[in-house]
């Protein structure tokens, strides 16, 4: 007999098994009990019969705990009636752990509660779910990157620099210097472009954003590709081309997670259609005006409008070259106008906001000083940085994928927080 994961279960029918299990739920009357299975790989159900197991079975399996392990011996059937399309027919089961009073009972909980015992929600369906497809979007970024040549170079997570700005800074002591927890790996990345052609990183970020939205963590991970001898056209196909690729690897690869979120799969498909659709930030401001919302030049968007300018499209939208006053130093100038600079936000449909921010980089070194310290940063902090405008200088461009921002978009959640394993929020930090 085989000892098997739930998720190859498809492989066993009619085949006698064994699998470690815990239980999610039972049901049973004086006959029968269905056992509410979860082994890690998927969730089934396990139908013990009275009549074709001995006493103790059944009693065992009577008064199993939620969230006892045990291993579990029987027969793969084919159960056209679940999602899942198989179950076993138990014939022995060997309690390994038992379980005290589970927390998390099939009923509803609030948010608070959850969050609280998020060590224990990971067992459950959806965060399973979701960082099922997590899981699944690391894997495509990495071939992705690797397809196109891209070699990943790490970024440091202790860094003296602060490439989005000073207010939102985790300060913290590195011996005699001040240091900060890495807001972005950008800057690494430029000086790996210019050694390395294309590169990414893949990392978390911190933010110490005092704001409580929907859309923000204080903990985040980041993608960021860097390409030297690109411009922002050339930089913003990549772009369009690697969201489609994770959307459409997601739906090939995640079904069954997308239908334990209620996520439709032919919504998704229209995403995987490219090229996306870009207007300026000037058009944007017109549409919106238009649209009677409150804005005028040079005010950057909150979620009402970044929902509104996304839900005039069907496919995610790219918006580009903002007023330089509200991004950050590094931003390439524009040639012929002073007030913007060469960028773009990737804005998601259905209101999930800003996805990606990237930009071409400023190349000349004097424009670079000067606006370092316009930033109020210390040009000795950015001595290295410079370094990369003084030894042969090219034009490059790169851009962050927000990992979090991009899954609540595909799977469809209400809250960031639902699709990292252990947010870090305003005011959390347990467990
Ligand atoms: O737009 P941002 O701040 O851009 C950068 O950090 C650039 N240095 C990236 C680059 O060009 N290499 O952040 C990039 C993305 C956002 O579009 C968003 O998806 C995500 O990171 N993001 C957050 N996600 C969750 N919580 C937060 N507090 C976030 N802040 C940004
Ligand atoms: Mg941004």
């Amino acid at each position: 007999m085989e000892t098997i994961s739930i998720i190859d279960a498809p492989n066993f029918v009619n085949q006698k098994v064994k699998i470690g299990v815990w239980l999610t739920d039972k049901r049973s009357s004086g006959k029968i009990a269905f056992l509410q299975l979860r082994d890690g790989t998927a969730f089934f159900q396990g139908v013990v019969l009275k009549n074709a197991v001995d006493e103790s079975t059944f009693d065992v399996a009577k008064h199993l705990r939620q969230e006892s392990s045990f291993w579990i011996t029987g027969e793969i059937h084919e159960d056209t009636r679940s999602k899942f399309g198989y179950e076993i027919q138990v014939a022995s089961i060997e309690v390994i752990g038992e379980s005290e009073e589970y927390p998390i009972t099939p009923k509803d909980h609030g948010i608070d509660f959850l969050l609280d015992h998020r060590h224990l929600w990971l067992r459950s369906s959806r965060p399973h779910a979701i960082l099922t497809i997590r899981n699944e979007v690391i894997r495509a970024t990495y071939e992705f990157f690797n397809r196109e040549g891209f070699t990943k170079i790490d970024a440091p997570i202790l860094t003296g620099n602060a490439p989005e700005g000073t207010t939102d800074l985790f300060h913290t002591e590195y011996f005699d210097h001040d240091a900060y927890l890495s807001q972005s790996g950008q800057l690494y990345e430029e000086a790996g472009a210019m050694a390395f052609d294309k590169v990414f990183s893949f990392g978390p970020t911190f933010r110490a954003e005092k704001s409580k939205t929907r859309r923000h963590l204080i903990e985040f991970w980041m993608i960021e590709p860097e390409m030297a001898f690109m411009h922002q056209e050339d930089s913003l196909a990549v772009q369009e081309q690697y969201v489609a690729f994770l959307v459409q690897n997601v739906i090939d690869h995640c079904a069954s997670s997308l239908a334990t979120l209620d996520r439709d799969p032919e919504l998704l498909r229209k995403y995987t259609k490219t090229p996306y659709p870009r207007i300026s930030y000037d058009q944007a401001i017109d549409m919106l005006q238009k649209a009677g919302m409150d804005v005028k030049w040079g005010d950057d968007f909150g979620s009402p409008e970044e929902t509104y300018l996304a839900d005039q499209f069907e496919q995610p939208v790219f918006i580009l070259n903002y007023p330089k006053a509200i991004k950050p130093f590094y931003m390439k100038p524009h040639p012929t106008r002073e007030d913007i600079v060469i960028c773009a936000d990737l804005l998601a449909p259905e209101g999930y906001g800003e996805i990606i921010g990237g930009s071409e980089r400023a190349t000349d070194y004097n424009y670079l000083l000067e606006q370092i310290k316009l930033a109020g940063l210390d040009p000795k902090d950015y001595e290295w940085y410079l370094d990369l405008r003084r030894y042969g200088s090219v034009p490059h461009s790169g851009f962050g994928l927000g990992l979090e921002r991009f899954l609540t978009w595909v799977t469809g959640e209400d809250h960031v927080r639902e699709t990292i394993p252990f947010p870090r929020l305003l005011n959390r930090i347990y467990p």
